[in-house]
C-alpha cells in the first residue's frame, strides 16, 4: 500500500492526512513547528469525530497518522509526498529543494498550492517532471473535489498516477489540460468574490446581503445544476443576451481592492481580529466551523439522493 508523506501539518496538511487515513493509508506528517506537530494526533481525532466517527474508531484511524520531526524521517518512509506549506513561492522553493535532497528522483510530489502557477512552483527543482498540482478543498475529508494539473515540465505519467490514486480513494477528481493559476474552482470563486467587493464599493448593498443572496439562491441551485448545464437549460441565446448587457457592468479590476485595503488598514482582518466584512462576536467562529462541516456533509447526503448525469 502507498505510504504518504505530508510536508506541512497545518489546516490542509492535517486535513489531507485525515482523508488519507480514513481511506486506510499510512501517513507521516512533518512540520517544523513543534506545537503543530504535537497537536497533530488530537486534531486528526477531532476532525474524525466531527464527521461522526466514534472516539474509539477515531483513535484507531488516527494511529495511521504519525509525526516526523525531520524531513529526512518523512522522506525515508514516503512513496508520495504532499506539499502543504504556506502559499508563498519562496517557502515552497526552499521546501522542495530540501525534499529533493532526500527522496528518489522518481518520488511523486503533489503540491497543494491554491493559486500559484505550478510551473513557477517547480522552478529550481532538479526533477520538475514529478511535480503535480493536486488541489484539495477545505475540509479535505469532507469536500470530494480534488483538482489535478501539470506544470509545464510535468511528465503526464505522474498526472495520470495522481488521478488514478485519487479515483481509487473515491474522490471527485478533475484533470486540467494545462497549468493555470487558481485551477478551476478558485478562479470561479474569486471571480465571484471580486464582483461582491465591487458591489460593496458601489454602495449597492452590505456584506451580509451578499451572503443572503448567495445562500438563498445560487448556493441552492449549483449543487444540483452547474452553471454550464444551467446556461444550456435556459438557452444559449438568453445566456448571450444577458452577458451582452451585463458584462460591461461587471468588475474587471486586476488589482487594488479599496474595500479590503480600508478594512485591513483599520486592523479589521476578519475572524482573527473580531471584525472584517462582517462583525465576528464571540462564538461566531465556532458556529461557522460547525456549519461548514455539518452543512457540507448534509448537502452531500442530500445530493446522493438527487444525483444524475
Ligand atoms: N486553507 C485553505 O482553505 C486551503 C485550501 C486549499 C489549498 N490550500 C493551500 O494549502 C497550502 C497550506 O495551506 P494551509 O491553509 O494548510 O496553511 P497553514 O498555515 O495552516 O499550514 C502551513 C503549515 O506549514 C508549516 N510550514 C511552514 N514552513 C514550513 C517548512 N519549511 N517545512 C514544512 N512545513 C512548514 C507551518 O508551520 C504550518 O503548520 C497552501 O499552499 C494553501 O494555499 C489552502
Amino acid at each position: 500500500m502507498i505510504r504518504f508523506g505530508i510536508v506541512g501539518g497545518g489546516l490542509m496538511g492535517h486535513g489531507i492526512a485525515v482523508a488519507l487515513a480514513e481511506a486506510g493509508f499510512g501517513v507521516v506528517v512533518h512540520d517544523p513547528d513543534p506545537a503543530t506537530l504535537a497537536s497533530l494526533g488530537e486534531r486528526v481525532e477531532q476532525a474524525l469525530e466531527r464527521g461522526g466517527t466514534s472516539p474509539d474508531d477515531a483513535r484507531i484511524v488516527a494511529q495511521r497518522v504519525t509525526a516526523a520531526r525531520t524531513l529526512a524521517a518523512l522522506a525515508d518512509c514516503s512513496d508520495i509526498v504532499v506539499e502543504a506549506v504556506p502559499e508563498r513561492l519562496e517557502v515552497k522553493h526552499v521546501v522542495l529543494a530540501a525534499l529533493e535532497e532526500r527522496v528518489s528522483a522518481v518520488t511523486p510530489v503533489w503540491s497543494n498550492t491554491s493559486v500559484l502557477s505550478l510551473t513557477e512552483v517547480a522552478e529550481g527543482m532538479r526533477h520538475p517532471q514529478r511535480l503535480v498540482g493536486v488541489h484539495w478543498w477545505n475540509p479535505p475529508y469532507v469536500i470530494p473535489l480534488v483538482e489535478v494539473a501539470p506544470g509545464r515540465e510535468t511528465d503526464h505519467r505522474f498526472v495520470q498516477e495522481a488521478c488514478d490514486v485519487l479515483d481509487g480513494l473515491g474522490r471527485t477528481t478533475v484533470r486540467l489540460g494545462r497549468d493555470v493559476p487558481g485551477f478551476i474552482g478558485n478562479r470561479l470563486q474569486f471571480a465571484l468574490v471580486r464582483e461582491a467587493l465591487y458591489l460593496l464599493e458601489q454602495g449597492v448593498c452590505d456584506a451580509k446581503t451578499i451572503d443572503t443572496v448567495m445562500r438563498a439562491s445560487l448556493a441552492l441551485r449549483w449543487p444540483a445544476v452547474g452553471p454550464m448545464e444551467n446556461a444550456d437549460f435556459i438557452g444559449l441565446e438568453l445566456t448571450k443576451d444577458i452577458l451582452d448587457s451585463l458584462a460591461p457592468h461587471l468588475s474587471a479590476r486586476t488589482g487594488g481592492f479599496p474595500v479590503l485595503d480600508a478594512l485591513i488598514g483599520a486592523g479589521h482582518r476578519g475572524r482573527v481580529t473580531g471584525a472584517g466584512l462582517l462583525p465576528w462576536p464571540k462564538g461566531r467562529d465556532e458556529d461557522v466551523a460547525r456549519r461548514l462541516d455539518a452543512g457540507i456533509r448534509d448537502n452531500l447526503a442530500s445530493l446522493r439522493n438527487t444525483r444524475s448525469a
